[in-house]
């Protein structure tokens, strides 16, 4: 099988050289990986209908699940979308560049295969250098650069696990710090519409539109990313209240099953320690990692202690319960 070239690029100041290189790909219908702030996209460019089906080909990702057409600048906005209202432009100001996906209506330039038939797009500026200088100019739509039903990646490596051979480039810029993905935010109304829960929380988004009025999508309008299975390691997942994984852990072992541990306190023996970790922010940034992990340990099972709903924890609950296979999968 052929294999996907890696280019290693400075996440703070990128190489000039290397990104060149990558947007010389993209615009010749490739396919690149590169970091964001968030996890790895798998990018091409956004307006290549061709270029796009390869996305949805590399990743075997559902075609009716749109894709997030990345920008370098909120002034780039009228590239790809029309009727930006206010909300939408107190929501970029706020969070731009940073990890909010905002849909608005589509201009119609945009290839219907990126916004799976829908009229709006999913548009957003990373805070990431490498993901901006890449997409300047040039928007580029891209999904997280995983398998579909995989977890999201948090470097190239893992990356190169799900899409070697299937993709032309990847930008290795090291670990993504923020590890969990974008908020998806319909801002076509007069209050902020969460589609998918996110790295930006609903606490931030109220105390940036001046309201505590933060909506959420029924099941039917909801991001159509949110019907599909997602998130799913090999091994199964367990979700258990905090300060119970050790118990559980302990007597899925007792019955012969190879178990890792997520949680607050450090594993009992006979259970393999994945990740002690110290709440849920820092859950956020390596609950990806601790999944891909679990299957690299040969796990039977990972339990996994569940962190409040508050703040980012929610999106961290919302990737868990995905995992696991629960409602909403
Ligand atoms: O942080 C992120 O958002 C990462 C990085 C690479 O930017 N991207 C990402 O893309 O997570 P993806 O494709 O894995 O998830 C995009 C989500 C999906 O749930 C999709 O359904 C939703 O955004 N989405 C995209 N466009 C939409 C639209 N027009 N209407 C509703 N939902 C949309
Ligand atoms: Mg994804």
């Amino acid at each position: 099988m052929r294999r996907t070239r890696v280019v290693a690029v400075d996440a703070l100041a990128p190489d000039a050289a290397a990104v060149a290189e990558a947007r010389a790909v993209l615009r010749r219908g490739g396919l690149v990986a590169f970091p964001t702030e968030t996890v790895y996209g798998l990018g091409a460019a956004a307006l290549d209908a061709a270029a796009v089906a390869r996305v949805f080909a590399a990743k075997g990702r559902p075609a009716d699940n749109p894709l997030i057409v990345h920008l370098a600048d909120a002034g780039e906005l009228g590239a790809v979308t029309r009727c930006v209202g206010p909300l939408a432009r107190t929501l970029a100001a706020a969070f731009w560049p940073g990890p909010l996906t905002l849909v608005l209506d589509a201009a119609p330039v945009v290839p219907p295969v990126v916004r799976g038939g829908l009229p709006t797009v999913g548009v957003r500026v990373p805070g990431h250098a490498v993901a901006r200088v890449l997409a300047g100019g040039l928007a580029v739509a891209a999904p997280s650069a995983n398998r579909s039903g995989r977890p999201s990646p948090t470097t190239a490596a893992d990356v190169l696990a799900d899409l070697d051979g299937r993709i032309d480039l990847v930008l290795d810029g090291g670990p993504c710090p923020v590890g969990l993905e974008s908020t998806v935010v319909d801002a076509r109304g007069a209050v902020p519409l969460v589609l998918r829960e996110g790295a930006v929380t609903r606490e931030q988004l109220a105390a940036a539109v001046g309201a505590p009025a933060v909506g959420t999508a029924d099941a039917a309008g909801a991001s159509p990313g949110t019907r599909h299975a997602h998130y799913r390691p090999a091994c199964a997942v367990v979700l258990v209240a905090a300060g119970e994984g050790a118990a559980e852990a302990a007597r899925r072992v007792a019955d012969g099953a190879r178990v890792g541990l997520v949680a607050g306190a450090a594993a009992p023996p006979g259970v393999v320690g994945i990740a002690l970790h110290h709440g849920a922010e820092d859950l956020a940034r390596r609950l990806y990692r601790c999944l891909r992990d679990a299957d690299a340990a040969g796990l039977d099972a990972l339990v996994v202690e569940a962190v409040p709903e508050v703040g980012i924890g929610r999106a961290v609950m919302d990737r868990l319960r995905r995992a696991a296979g629960g409602p909403g999968t």
